[in-house]
């Protein structure tokens, strides 16, 4: 069915109000029971008007609810915005529905018209010098990334045979989420976890402070610029949702140097591994989408790769695909290993 263009120019508006519910952490606030208007704005620290104004809105989207004595109480979708629901999307709705995220969509016409990222467009510099730039809303990425993260830990740590695996390396693995799912699944594993350093210092602290004493041995993260190198001494690779953000130059610049670090590296069980975890298109019921949000948040030219896009950026990084499989989440699994006729320089 066809969007009226007039719901379409509000969609703004109802991803604001939604990103607004999610940051101010309203579903929490309703996770022990119904609140009144004036208990609610008491325990998210708001203004009881304008919450109420904001509340009116959620609940005839059905993103909250009332019950018959007039107190907000949370609804299925709202479940959702819980920081302890196990499929919580809290913080990737605070990110994407406010933020940089909204700031940055209102410059589209200009990336268009230029061929160039929103990014540098609307804050000056790209993404992740933003994020350099202001501590809190790094954090937020963090764990909107873990939100995104956490489904497909646990599909990796049930279906991916580790038998044969001693360290797995997770290139630009945000906060360590996927990793701590796979170790905690298979206790025999090491996990390093590589991001930019600012990631790296956040997730090791939060893990020291998570007194988790067997992660804490296992788990290390190594703070790395992945554009110029990759660690070596993994026996599998992964890189999920990584490669969509930059462009075809910068993914086999990525693919490079990993398979660089692969190729020093002496797995157990033949070559190492890499899972490059990222939608392709073919398999992705969210494609005619992710280009205009990977022109908002991505490296000017960053797009979302088809089955073949694939395949050639790995052959020029020196990588053979070994299959390309459809998993959760709109992502495709891309299982790659070095090429036979690549040297190991
Ligand atoms: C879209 S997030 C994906 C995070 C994680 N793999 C996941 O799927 O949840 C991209 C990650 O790459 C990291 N990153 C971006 N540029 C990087 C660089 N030059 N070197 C190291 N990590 C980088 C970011 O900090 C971020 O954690």
């Amino acid at each position: 069915m066809e969007t009226s263009l007039v719901s379409l120019v509000m969609g703004s508006f109802t991803s604001a109000t939604v990103g607004a519910a999610a940051r101010l952490g309203i579903a929490d606030a309703l996770a022990d029971g119904p609140a009144t208007p004036d208990e609610l704005a008491a325990a998210v620290d708001a203004d009881r008007d304008a919450l109420v104004s904001l509340m009116t809105a959620l609940t005839a989207l059905g993103v909250f609810a009332k019950d018959e004595d007039g107190r907000y109480t949370n609804s299925p979708q709202s479940e959702l915005l819980r920081t302890d629901h196990p499929d919580s999307m809290r913080y990737l709705t605070a990110l994407l529905c406010g933020l940089y995220a909204q700031a940055a969509a209102g410059g589209l016409a200009e990336a268009v018209r230029t061929g160039t990222s929103v990014m540098p467009h609307a804050f000056g510099v790209p993404l992740y010098e933003y994020l350099d730039k202001d501590p809190e809303t790094a954090r937020i990425f963090d764990l909107a990334m873990q939100d995104w993260a956490r489904p497909i830990g646990a599909v990796l740590a049930e279906h991916v045979p580790f038998e044969n695996v001693r360290t797995v390396i997770d290139v630009g693995g945000g906060n360590g989420t996927l990793l701590k799912a796979v170790l905690t699944a298979h206790p025999h594993l090491k996990g390093i976890c590589v991001d930019r350093p600012d990631t790296c210092r956040r997730a090791e602290e939060d893990l020291r402070a998570s007194g988790n004493e067997d992660l804490i041995a296992r788990l290390t993260f190594q703070p790395a610029d992945i554009l110029r190198e990759v660690p070596e001494g993994g026996d599998l690779y992964i890189l999920k949702n990584v490669l969509h953000d930059w462009s075809s130059e910068s993914g086999v610049q990525i693919l490079g140097n990993i398979r660089r670090a692969m190729s020093a590296t002496t797995a157990p069980d033949g070559a190492p591994t890499l899972l490059v975890i990222d939608p392709l298109a073919e398999h992705d019921s969210g494609a005619a989408f992710r280009n205009v949000i990977k022109m908002v948040v991505g490296e000017s030219k960053a797009r979302e790769r088809t089955e073949a896009d694939m395949r050639r950026e790995a052959a020029a990084a020196g990588l053979q695909v070994l299959s390309i499989t459809p998993c959760p989440a709109d992502l495709s699994v891309t299982a790659c290993t070095i090429a036979p006729d690549t040297q190991a320089a």
